[in-house]
């Protein structure tokens, strides 16, 4: 752990006092605060310039917390845990009174997570709250997975806890709990087949949700300022020699400026790893705009493609 026990601790003091941290999780990095206070809440929104309709993720430390942050107790949110947590699961859980409106963006619904991170861990338990934490990053753009990446679009934040390169990647897989199973709200390293495995589903889920009924199921987001195109998937400028590639190591790179491998073993859980950190190297370098390869939709793959499309969608629109 490059943090240290008193730097855990300050951080914990600022948000006990109602101030925002930016933290490292297994996924990236997230701005907490303390879930419990509206008004340091309400500091998370404007630091990042995120519309209000969009809920925030719950992080805690102890599954006790379970119990008095949602409403009812379904036994498949305690198999899910014991079986996930800690790990990258959100799940979507009937809300407490405790927990102000504005973490939910008025959804009856919270989003509780566990996230595995010694630095968290500890973050949320010396706080002694639950930590309302979104990816630190602006509204829309790409996710932070180092500190850098949070320095670089939230300067202004005074506490960022350096806890070096997050290991998964991307983030959280987010679902909801409905009579017959289970349905996925945002796809991450938690697959769907993971999650049948433990607990009933009548039927697998759709591999891809469309339908937006939370912001995260955006079709554009995680967007560099750079336009994204997707190979065999959008019409591509022919000249190149001013383009950036992110090379699963399907094509030849020699007519692109900058090349930037996920994976040279074409290992997905690695490209999870690089996809982020690639996508923020194309975006501060020179080229223009970025074309991908896709990669396999499976496992993990099916959350790198879905980040991918949305980073690019907003170019494919017309809106640049
Ligand atoms: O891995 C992660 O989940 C990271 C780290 C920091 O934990 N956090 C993260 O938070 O990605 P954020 O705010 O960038 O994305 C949270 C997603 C959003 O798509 C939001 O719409 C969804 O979770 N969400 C949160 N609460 C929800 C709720 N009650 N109902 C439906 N979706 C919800
Ligand atoms: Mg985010």
């Amino acid at each position: 752990m490059k943090v240290t026990e008193k730097q855990i601790k300050d951080a914990a003091e600022i948000i006990r006092n109602g101030g925002l941290v930016a933290f490292p999780t297994e996924t990236v990095y997230g701005l907490g605060a303390n879930a419990l206070d509206a008004k340091a809440v309400a500091g998370i929104f404007a630091t990042k310039e995120r519309p209000s309709f969009d809920p925030l993720i719950v992080h805690i430390c102890k599954t006790e917390d379970i119990k008095r942050l949602s409403l009812e107790e379904d036994p498949r949110v305690h198999t899910l845990a014991q079986h996930f947590w800690p790990g990258p699961l959100t799940i979507v859980v009937p809300k407490s009174n405790i927990v102000p409106d504005i973490v939910t963006s008025g959804l009856p619904s919270v989003g509780l997570r566990m996230p595995a991170n010694e630095i968290a861990l500890k973050l949320i338990e010396t706080a002694g709250c639950p930590v309302a934490a979104p990816s630190a990053n602006k509204f829309g753009k790409l996710s932070p997975t180092t500190a850098e990446h949070v320095r670089k679009q939230l300067p202004e934040l005074e506490c960022i806890l350096d806890g070096g390169n997050t290991v998964v990647g991307v983030e959280s897989t987010v679902i909801t709990l409905e009579s017959d199973g289970f349905r996925i709200l945002r796809h991450g390293a938690v697959t769907a087949e993971d999650l049948a495995k433990i607990i009933p589903q009548s039927k697998m889920p759709e591999t891809t949700i469309l339908a937006a009924a939370a912001p995260g199921m955006m079709k554009s987001h995680y967007s560099p300022e750079k336009p994204v195109y997707i190979i065999g998937e959008h019409s591509i400028p022919t000249d190149k020699s001013n383009a950036g590639l992110l090379s699963f190591g399907f094509s030849a790179n020699d007519a692109y400026k900058k090349v930037e491998f996920l994976s040279m073993s074409q290992n997905l859980q690695e490209a999870a790893v690089n996809l982020f950190g690639a996508l923020h190297r194309l975006e501060e370098s020179d080229v223009d705009f970025i074309v991908s390869e896709t990669v396999p939709e499976n496992g993990i793959g099916i959350a790198i493609m879905d980040r991918l499309r949305k980073a690019a969608y907003r170019f494919q629109d017309g809106d640049l």
